[in-house]
């Protein structure tokens, strides 16, 4: 597998910290996620920084709102030069609309490349007893991933974050060339946290998952460098990617 499939959470309280991680991992990882947590301590900058070493970001902001407040949110964080930007699929059709529109707006103004837009579809710390209770539903909980991604297509997104135990069920829906990302992946060796739909590295790869989020067992580790080595290379021997 290419490293460029995977893509590393920065879920820091601070730069410093996310930058040493990030340097650690030099030459060797190309794409990481900045979420809720640094972005709202260090801001845009954060996102500036790593973009200005040759980095790709996922901005995993997770927006939903009405969807003036969202294409405000897609334009401004376009503007930040991230490469990946998510909103709730759950947020509306006309609000993923919404969304395109002003992304194609801002990339254009800027003339840069459209940053790749994502559906969250079913959070992965959530299990089908929890999904089926807490939103009172008799539901799948992959149907609703499904159903979801297929209103992410219809918006005009360019994939979904889903786990990676719905990659076929999302692949079957939405085709070949619909991107799906997907965090919940944990090695045999790593503690599973808050997560609960959760497969190794290589199952995810080999099910067809585009990229693959993984924070904690990297950056948690005493060598992430050699974490995420270790990682890449049981991907390698269990699958022909
Ligand atoms: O540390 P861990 O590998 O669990 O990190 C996974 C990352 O993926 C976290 O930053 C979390 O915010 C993110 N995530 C996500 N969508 C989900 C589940 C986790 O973006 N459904």
């Amino acid at each position: 597998m290419s490293n460029g499939k995977l893509i590393v959470a920065l879920d820091f309280d601070n730069l410093h910290s996310a930058n040493q991680t990030v340097s650690q991992l030099r030459g060797f990882v190309e794409w990481f996620k900045i979420g809720g947590q640094l972005f709202t301590a260090a801001g845009p900058t954060s996102v500036e920084t790593f973009r200005n070493l040759g980095k790709k970001v996922f901005l995993d902001l997770k927006f939903h709102d009405i969807p003036n407040t969202v294409a405000g949110a897609v334009a401004a964080a376009a503007k930040t030069g991230a490469n990946m930007i998510n909103m709730h699929a759950s947020g509306g059709l006309e609000m993923m609309r919404a969304a395109c529109e002003a992304a194609d707006m801002q990339a254009d103004a800027l003339e840069i490349p459209r940053p790749l837009l994502l559906g969250v579809t079913i959070l992965t710390s959530i299990d089908e007893r929890s999904f089926q209770r807490d939103f009172d539903t008799k539901r799948k909980l992959r149907d609703q991933v499904a159903y979801l991604a297929e209103l992410s297509q219809q918006a005009g997104l360019d994939g979904v974050v889903a786990s990676p135990l719905e990659i076929e069920i999302v692949r079957r829906v939405c085709g070949e060339r619909f991107l799906i990302v997907t965090p919940g992946v944990r090695p045999r060796w790593a503690a599973a946290g808050d997560q609960r739909r959760i497969r190794t590295p290589s199952e995810a790869i080999e099910a067809g998952a585009d990229y693959i989020v993984i924070g904690r067992p990297i950056t948690g580790a005493d060598n992430p460098r050699e974490t995420a080595e270790n990682i890449l290379q049981e991907i390698r021997d269990h699958s022909d990617l």
